[in-house]
């Protein structure tokens, strides 16, 4: 290997060692003295496949990490210049909108940035003509009296009037103009955010899930949203507006799209420490899906399948995780944490920021304050044996 490649290397070994995620678990079991656990959930997870996709999304994470570190100043800036045109990405940009509602914003952010374009020229123009005007005064200061106040009169007052009336009165026509389905006509989901996850009510089915709303694909959805703790705020950018989780009061927006897919949200509103790493997805699937998955979501959980669950049961029901924590069907009926009665069928774990995999959920149930820090969810100590069969018993709670 040459200098410089083996010096990348190094460098990249740096980064992974210093941010990745499978560096930061690594050493978190270090530390605890706990590194074999995470090894176990690997080996003897029974489940090539499984372990192969953890070890490959760390590997993933820490190149992530790598090439980040490496971007010149310039590069993020402009990064984050295009980051905040399009709100973050393919699947999560207000300019791509799918939904009515997604569109009536798009318009108005489009009208607003072709008339910030306009102003932009004209300030522009004006200021050069004022600098090619003052060399020209300097031999006729005449000239430069008669001029004085027309400017400041149009550009500063009567023209800024205008544009700010104008899009006053558009953006009010906007927001009268959006659909807003009553309860009758639509879909109804609650969705109540916490610190730092989203609980995910369907009130119509006695449905309780978390960090995922399900939605049908062609019919208008009634979001009814509140908060259990502080001001958060729910923004799917490519469906619909953003709008505040206020304590005491119940706010409604609404989706209605067509298009079937998953859409990244996530909290809009400072709400403490792990405020960005509250997010959501929004699955909107075709109208038979959607009615099967409620159906699914609905019932109590599953026996457990074999000896190992239904060990990991018991676990589950003898350590803390009960106070926090519902599972239908059981005796835990805790309100602090999502519920987990269907955990296997979410695609993601602690809102959004990890997939949900057998790995990541061991990490995260041994210390979880080494991924999210400041988690209301307690690390455990629970003996390696006992972790084997809780993770068997979560993963099937389809
Ligand atoms: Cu919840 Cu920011």
């Amino acid at each position: 290997m040459s200098g410089a490649a083996s010096g990348r290397g190094r460098g990249a070994a740096r980064s992974r060692g210093r941010y990745g995620l499978a560096s930061r678990l690594r050493s978190g079991f270090r530390g605890r003295g706990r590194r074999w656990e995470l090894e176990s959930i690997v080996q003897d997870s029974g489940d090539r496949s499984e372990s192969d996709r953890l070890l490959r999304s760390l590997a993933t994470t820490g190149a992530t990490v790598t090439a980040r570190s490496r971007a010149s100043r310039l590069g993020l800036v402009l990064a984050g210049a295009a980051l905040a045109l399009a709100a973050c990405g393919p699947d999560q940009s207000m300019l791509s909108p799918m939904g009515a509602n997604a569109s009536r914003a798009a318009g108005l952010w489009w009208l607003m940035f072709w008339i910030g374009v306009v102003v932009w020229v004209l300030v522009t123009a004006a200021t050069l003509y004022a600098l090619v005007r003052r060399r020209r005064d300097r031999h006729d200061p005449l000239t430069a009296r008669r001029w004085e106040n027309a400017p400041l009169v149009w550009g500063g007052i009567v023209l800024p009037s205008v544009v700010l009336v104008l899009l006053t009165g558009v953006s009010i026509d906007a927001m009268r103009h959006r659909d807003h389905p009553d309860a009758s006509q639509a879909t109804v989901v609650q969705v109540i955010g916490h610190q730092w996850w989203w609980e995910v009510r369907y009130p119509e089915r006695d449905v309780v899930t978390a960090n995922e709303v399900h939605v049908p694909a062609g019919r208008p959805v009634r979001l009814e949203l509140t908060t259990a703790d502080v001001i958060h705020s729910f923004w799917v950018p490519a469906l619909a507006g953003k709008i505040d989780l206020v304590p005491g009061r119940s706010n409604t927006l609404s989706i209605n799209t067509d298009r079937p897919g998953v859409y990244e949200g996530r909290c809009a509103e400072f709400c403490g420490l792990q405020h960005a790493k509250m997010r959501f997805r929004v699955v909107v699937e075709p109208e038979s899906s959607f009615q099967d998955w409620l159906a699914a979501q609905g019932t109590s959980a599953a026996e457990p399948a074999d000896d190992l669950a239904a060990r990991g049961r018991q676990v589950f029901l003898s350590a803390s995780c009960v106070y926090c924590h519902t599972i239908r069907g059981t005796a835990a009926v805790g309100s602090v944490g999502p519920d987990l009665t269907h955990l296997a069928s979410r695609d993601t774990l602690a809102a959004g920021i990890m997939p949900n995999t057998k790995g990541h959920l061991g990490g995260w149930i041994v210390d979880p304050q080494q991924v999210k820090p400041g988690a209301r969810m307690p690390s455990s100590d629970l003996p390696p044996d006992d972790l084997q069969a809780l993770l068997a018993y979560l993963g099937s709670l389809a």
